[in-house]
């Protein structure tokens, strides 16, 4: 993850995992999902294991680790619970992200201006882990200041209101991202971006040059469905054709 010229593309599998929970069974699987990403030119991967465990589970973060030659970006809440696993697991950044039992997806990023009391010391115990510190945030110069004094090495502008917002709106929703970026850069921290980021929005934030890594979920996952249906489809039916050919072969 060293040339900042090239755009990076971190990969969030959550919703691999969401599909293989919504039924209990053993696939899909997140590890092989992002090992597919890794082939596929993904410069890093990203789980988030949310509290109540709703997709990603702690074998995934533990077996991805392990098994998956990509940096891993560890969404996490603030937590005590979070922080210990994030310690055995050591991954290569860990991102801070606001989590509550209810929402869909992450909603808004974190406030680091009221919790900064919090983050410090929470900070700058995975720091001494050798762990990236990364805080997802609003595009907003106050939230950028704080992660700063907080510590953060990193901040990843969170894109979701540029993403859901209406076309009349999303020329000044880009223009915060913008700014964001060139604040943050301007004090030292990394910059990425994510959330809601998808085919035909992804162009103008990747122009932005202050950016390094867009980490990118839902519409991969989604489009993957879409994209690979035709051969699973095509793969199913083979093998019942198979089957019946071969059990009427028996009969003869
Ligand atoms: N970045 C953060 C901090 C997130 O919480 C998420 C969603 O888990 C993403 C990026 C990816 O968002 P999406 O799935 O909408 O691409």
């Amino acid at each position: 993850m060293s040339d900042h010229h090239i755009l990076q593309l971190g990969v969030n599998v959550d919703h691999i995992a969401t599909l293989r929970q919504a039924r209990g069974t053993n696939y899909p699987d997140p590890l092989q999902a992002a090992d597919i990403a890794r082939q596929a030119g993904a410069d890093g991967v990203t789980v988030h294991l949310r509290e109540d465990r709703r997709h990603i589970q702690d074998y995934d973060v533990f077996g991805i680790r392990e098994g998956v030659n990509l940096p891993m970006n560890f969404e996490m809440a603030v937590t005590q619970e979070m922080l210990q696993i994030a310690k055995q697991v050591k991954p290569h950044e860990c991102c801070l992200v606001p989590e509550k039992r209810e929402e869909l997806t992450t909603e808004g990023g974190l406030n680091v201006i009221d919790q900064l009391s919090d983050l410090k010391p929470f900070i700058a115990e995975l720091k001494e882990q050798a762990i990236l510190v990364s805080l997802f945030i609003d595009p907003d110069e106050a939230q950028i200041q704080a992660s700063n004094e907080a510590g953060a090495d990193i901040v990843e502008l969170h894109t979701g209101t540029y993403a859901d917002c209406s076309a009349d709106q999303q020329l000044s929703e880009l223009e915060r991202v913008q700014h964001g970026a060139r604040v943050a850069h301007s004090l030292g921290l990394q910059v990425n971006a994510g959330h809601g980021l998808h085919y035909q929005n992804v162009t103008a934030i990747a122009e932005i040059p202050e950016l390094v890594c867009l980490n990118i979920g839902h519409s991969i996952v989604a489009r993957a469905s879409m994209t690979g249906f035709y051969e699973a489809v095509f793969a199913m039916k083979q093998i019942m054709i198979g089957a019946r050919l071969e059990s009427e072969g028996e009969g003869t």
